[in-house]
């Protein structure tokens, strides 16, 4: 399993810190959380934080947009070289436009689906892109509890992946525990996004491990 911690559980006055702290202790990803104010009823970070996220960070940056103009927020993030971009299917009419355009900057493009959103929604998309993220919590906060629907919704994607073969990988955010990681990796999974469980736990190698 893949772990790529969100840095929105970090402590933003120890960023740095924090950021070091999650790539030495083993994850595969920095996932950082980029919400608008508008998609999404919270507002997180912009250019100059997420600057200095990839100045601290030695693992790829993994961008999540929950806003509402995804191609200004692609153009603005690019220039820190995120390995992925992913954004919300339920908030862009081009999808498709939008992965060639996240594709020509040489960033791995991936779509985010909520919780009410079904697999299927993204199936001539598939063939397109490196990842898709499955949201088991509403989008805009860390903290909430997993909603168990995305255990059937992984499994379904994964189907959906062997039948287009694509190439694409499954991510699950939001709620992600040692516990529920279980059934995520039986169903299919293959990253998942942890914020609150791994920032709360003073050892954050610990935290990283216990979920791979
Ligand atoms: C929610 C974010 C998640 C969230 C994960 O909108 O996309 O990445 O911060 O945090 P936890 O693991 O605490 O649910
Ligand atoms: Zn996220």
């Amino acid at each position: 399993m893949l772990v790529a911690p969100s840095i929105l559980s970090a402590d933003f006055g120890n960023l740095e810190k924090d950021v070091k702290e999650i790539c030495e202790g083993g994850c595969d990803l920095v996932h950082v959380d980029v919400m608008d104010g508008h998609f999404v009823p919270n507002l997180t970070i912009g250019p100059p934080v997420v600057s200095a996220v990839a100045k601290a960070a030695t693992k790829p940056l993994d961008v999540h947009l929950m806003v509402e103009n995804n191609t200004f927020f692609v153009d603005l993030f690019a220039p820190y070289k995120p390995k992925y971009i992913t954004f919300h299917i339920e908030e862009e009419k081009h999808p498709h436009r939008l992965v060639q355009h996240i594709r020509s900057l040489g960033i791995s493009p991936g779509i985010v689906l909520n919780p009410h959103t079904p697999a299927e929604a993204v199936e001539y998309l598939l063939s397109d892109l490196d990842m898709v993220l499955l949201m088991s919590v509403n989008p805009g906060f860390g903290g909430q509890s997993f909603l168990p629907l995305v255990i059937e919704k992984t499994k379904r994607m994964k189907a959906l992946i062997e039948k287009t073969g694509s190439k694409a990988l499954i991510q699950v955010d939001g709620g992600v525990n040692n516990k529920n990681v279980k059934e995520l990796e039986a169903a299919g999974c293959d990253i998942v996004v942890a914020g609150s469980y791994v920032f709360k736990q003073e050892d954050r190698k610990a935290a990283i491990d216990s979920l791979k």
